[in-house]
């Protein structure tokens, strides 16, 4: 194997028999610069021996679960196609309704700061479809902003503007009209076993002590005072943490407390006003 020349279809068909067919694909078509179809039109070319050595490495890392998103380094959300790499939460579709909740409001002329914005997917899909919302997004990841920066600039979102920030330290934004945040809520105590994928991922986009509550409280409790009359905060969490949120949203002061299910029909959002 190691020094015989190989065709694309017995490429393939080899690392089929340990990744899944469509991620074999998608590797395939990233080695050679092709699209799908290109793959099944020519079947029968063989690969260079860069080729061949660069995808059965890609190969063996998916075999251990690293994330397809890091290996092709960018992930498709709400509209766009994203660059990430490993210092980024790789996006997750159910954060998608964070964007769709958002919306849903009239956001023109208004402002609006997001607590973690990772590779930008939030803040930026929410600019690209209200070129009139001025938008904030802040992390204490100085690689993460790297990427949101590079996010930024590729898909020429221009009313975003990311700052390193850690919402454990003091808070000096303006009030806000909305705040919006997928913060680490992940329990790590709670982890059944079968999660392989998210070891690739940086820790502390993931988890948060205190059954994944900690950083949702400290948001929760933070906000209040940085929202304006009639402001929102909208909160991304774990179906099971939505009865926790209630309780603590009552014990910062908010009055009117909406949850939003997922796909799965589990709740997965909390708006808080
Ligand atoms: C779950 S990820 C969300 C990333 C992105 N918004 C998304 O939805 O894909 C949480 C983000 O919060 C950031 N973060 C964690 N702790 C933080 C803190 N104390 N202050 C600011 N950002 C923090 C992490 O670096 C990470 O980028």
């Amino acid at each position: 194997m190691k020094h015989l020349k190989i065709k694309i279809s017995e490429a393939i068909d080899f690392a089929n028999l340990t990744i899944d067919a469509f991620d074999t694909e998608l590797l395939m078509c990233f080695v050679k610069k092709v699209d799908r179809s290109y793959l099944y039109a020519h079947r029968n070319e063989f690969l260079t021996k860069e080729e061949k050595i660069y995808f059965f490495e890609l190969v063996e890392m998916r075999k251990l679960k690293k994330p397809l998103a890091y290996l092709l380094g960018k992930k498709g959300f709400w509209k766009n196609d994203f660059y990430i790499n490993s210092s980024v939460l790789v996006p997750r579709p159910e954060t998608e309704i964070l964007v769709e909740k958002i919306l849903d409001y009239d956001l023109t002329g208004k402002e609006l700061l997001e607590l973690g914005v990772g590779s930008g997917v939030i803040s930026i899909s929410l600019g690209l479809e209200n070129h009139k919302l001025s938008i904030i997004g802040t992390d204490s990841s100085i690689d993460a902003l790297t990427v949101a920066n590079i996010n930024s600039k590729k898909l020429n979102s221009e009313n975003v503007i990311f700052l390193n920030h850690d919402w454990n330290n003091k808070w000096l934004f303006p009030k806000m009209d909305f705040i919006v945040s997928n913060p680490p809520y992940v329990s790590k105590s709670e982890l059944i076993g079968n999660e392989d994928g998210i070891w690739f991922e940086p820790e502390m986009a993931l988890f948060s002590d205190d059954a994944g509550m900690t950083d949702i409280k400290t948001i929760i409790f933070k906000s209040i005072n940085f929202l304006k009359n009639n402001g929102k905060l909208l909160l991304e969490h774990a179906p099971n943490q939505a009865k926790k949120i209630v309780k603590e949203a009552k014990k910062a002061g908010y009055t009117k407390i909406e949850q939003i299910n997922d796909y799965n029909g589990l709740s997965r959002v909390s708006i808080l006003s």
